[in-house]
């Protein structure tokens, strides 16, 4: 991968000479150039700013210089480079972002200093080739350089062959929209604080399952706009449940553990009645054991205006690291047959790790509406009992999506 850098502040991208990058350059798997903006600047002072038309604080970077630079940088090559433009106005950048990025043979970034680059450069430029003018978050930095240097990280060690061991870029923040769980090493206790003790279990079902809760709990307390963003439930609110107003989702606490005790007892009265026995586990389960089922599973909980009106729960398989599983699916009585059901499923569902290739439900044999929906939902019924005396057992492969990487817009709106 070829990356051009136009900066007044060339020093400040020596980092680039270090590390996992510097060592990619000496490699020849990029090719790293960096100019100085003032080379193409022919007045006595080099001068590269001038005052805002229409008046206002600071300076504007003058387009002659920046216009001449970039064709020099563009006529450099074959093809055009993509101009990525680091500014606080810019389209916000991500791990996507990156991954797209990372597939492009030729990226040039312009770094904009004082109150941005002259807007007609953009436009200009925009006549060659694509050009996003990027962010890297809601703050403003004294110019584009550092801005530069965390992009072309991220990207450069996407590129193949940079990061040597691959595989450690699958689980990693933000790869499949989830934040990542917290990581230990040696000494298992250290100023009296232990290592989790699933981790020195040697039990890797167990392990995946912890790992996955951990996951989810941070980036719905830490991001919750992650969650949102990609949750399912989020999008059925979207498309089919307007009558259900202001659905909230959170991971459980032992705090929901009284509300959903209730909940729960009053969604399996009619599977109790349909099965003709109320000896099911969750009829008869105690606080007490609701509230530790929260070790082992990621439980879901749906409130609108403060009413918990329903609930899921998953896990990784503890037989089987390849299966996940959904349990205590219910939504409030009042509420049914809105598809929130529905949506609580798809939305367990999507948090199943990578390495499940199987999801995994069980219902009472002759809870038939049940039966029916799982079907709907791609499920097929596992001959033979189910796990439970009484039940049946319903199973669906997954089939992952690719992930959505949306491509940098062509021509983004302004720079500075
Ligand atoms: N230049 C100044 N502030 C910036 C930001 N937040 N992101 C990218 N480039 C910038």
């Amino acid at each position: 991968m070829r990356i051009d850098i136009v900066s007044i502040f060339p020093d400040y991208l020596t980092p680039l000479d270090l590390s996992l990058i510097g060592k990619a350059r000496e490699d020849g798997l990029l090719d790293v150039r960096v100019h100085d903006l003032r080379d193409f600047a022919h007045d006595r002072h080099r001068s590269v700013d001038d005052t805002p038309y229409g008046g206002g604080a600071g300076m504007v970077m003058r387009p002659e210089p920046w216009g001449e630079a970039l064709d020099a940088v563009a006529g450099s090559g074959d093809g055009v480079p993509h101009l990525l433009v680091p500014g606080p106005g810019g389209v916000p950048f991500s791990q996507a972002m990156a991954r797209d990025l990372a597939e492009q043979p030729w990226l040039a970034f312009a770094c904009g200093r004082y109150e941005g680059i002259d807007e007609r450069v953009v436009e200009d430029s925009a006549t060659r080739g694509p050009v996003t003018v990027v962010s890297l978050g809601d703050y403003v930095l004294n110019g584009g350089e550092v801005a530069v240097l965390a992009m072309v990280e991220a990207v450069a060690r996407l590129v193949p062959g940079v990061i040597g061991n691959a595989a450690s870029l699958i689980e990693e923040s933000h790869e499949d929209g989830l934040l990542e769980y917290p990581v230990y090493t040696k000494p298992p206790v250290w100023r009296e604080r232990e290592v989790p003790p699933v981790l020195l279990s040697g039990n890797h079902a167990a392990i995946a399952s912890w790992r996955q809760q951990q996951r989810l709990s941070r980036t719905a307390y830490r991001r919750p706009d992650l969650l949102h963003a990609s949750a399912t439930l989020q999008a059925a609110v979207g498309e089919g449940l307007g009558d259900v107003a202001g659905l909230r989702l959170a991971v459980a606490t032992p705090a929901d553990a009284p509300e959903l005790l209730v909940l729960q007892r009053a969604c399996w009265v009619p599977e109790a009645r349909a099965n003709e026995s109320f000896d099911i586990p969750p009829m008869v389960e105690s606080l007490e054991e609701l509230r530790s089922s929260f070790d082992g599973w990621t439980t879901w909980v749906v409130r609108t205006a403060g009413r918990l009106v329903g609930s899921v729960r998953g896990r990784v398989s503890p037989a089987d690291p390849a299966v996940w599983e959904t349990g205590r699916l219910m939504v409030a009585p009042d509420l049914q047959g809105h598809g929130l059901g529905r949506a609580l499923l798809a939305h367990n569902e999507g948090c199943a790790p990578d390495g499940c290739t199987t999801l995994w439900i069980n219902t009472g044999s002759r809870s038939a509406g049940n039966i029916r929906m799982y079907r709907k939902a791609g499920y097929r019924l596992t001959p033979g009992p189910g796990r439970f005396p009484g039940t049946v057992d319903l199973t669906r492969l997954v089939v992952r999506r690719q992930s959505r990487t949306p491509g940098p817009a062509r021509n983004s709106s302004s720079s500075g």
